[in-house]
């Protein structure tokens, strides 16, 4: 579904991605795991359009994707949660999930998305009409992946989406994107905090200062030594 070969990518002349290459087939959940400042928010960036690979291809379906523009890439089917939520705090909690209607599909039956996807969020439903900086962070989180899900993507990244939370808020988090995944949406989710998103994942790459340096499935990252002494500090 998404493959990205030997793709370079940075900053202003910095190199911070320095020849990625991953795969994600249909109905997989995949997960980058890597420390802070590895690279993994840069590899999203490049893949909803918003850094510019210098190097490398992107092709998602099929289709070459690297150089097309965020809302093309969008319509394409690739959706990002950011990092941090970044809700319009002072718009109520509709009128954000309406920003995630962007594509022409979705805008069309926007009643009959909102409906869908507030079934998994009742406690979102509950607080429509709320300016979205009034939330809790927990629902503030709800709310962002409830925005992506009005793109009607095909398939959904999320950038560490459980930071900041509590642990009982983390399972919530780890609940819906079960959810998700039962709806038939792919999922690529970025973590720092991984033991929980290993145990959910299919399959899995350790990213390290823009390289590819570990991948498996999630038991096998889990259990290799050097993602257990560098990452599980175990
Ligand atoms: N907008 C930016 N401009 C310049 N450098 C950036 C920018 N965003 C991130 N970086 C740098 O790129 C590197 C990788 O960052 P990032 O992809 O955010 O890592 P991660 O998400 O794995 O923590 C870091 O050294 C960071 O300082
Ligand atoms: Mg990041």
């Amino acid at each position: 579904m998404l493959k990205l070969t030997d793709v370079h990518a940075g900053y202003g002349g910095t190199e911070i991605l320095r020849g990625v290459s991953f795969e994600v087939n249909a109905g997989e959940v995949i997960t980058i795991v890597g420390a802070n400042g590895a690279g993994k928010t840069t590899t999203l960036r490049s893949l909803c359009g918003v850094v510019e690979p210098t190097r490398g291809t992107i092709e998602f379906e099929g289709e070459r994707i690297d150089g097309r523009r965020p809302d093309q890439i969008v319509a394409a089917g690739l959706t990002l949660i950011p990092e941090g939520r970044q809700l319009f705090p002072f718009l109520s909690v509709r009128d954000n999930l309406l920003m995630g209607a962007y594509k022409r599909s979705a805008r069309l039956n926007y009643k009959k998305q909102l409906d869908d996807v507030l079934d998994l969020f009742p406690r979102v439903r509950e607080r429509l009409e709320q300016n979205a900086g009034t939330l809790s962070g927990g629902e503030q989180q709800m709310v962002a992946i409830a925005r992506g899900l009005m793109a009607q993507p095909k398939l959904l990244m999320f950038d560490e989406p459980s930071l900041g939370l509590s642990p009982l808020l983390v399972s919530q988090v780890f609940d819906i994107i079960n959810k998700i995944l039962a709806l038939g949406t792919t999922v690529l989710i970025v973590e720092q905090n991984i033991v929980h998103t290993l145990r959910i994942a299919d399959r899995g790459y350790v990213l390290e200062n823009g390289e590819v340096v570990l991948s498996g499935t999630g038991q096998e990252l889990l259990d290799n030594p050097h993602v257990k002494r560098a990452y599980l500090g175990l």
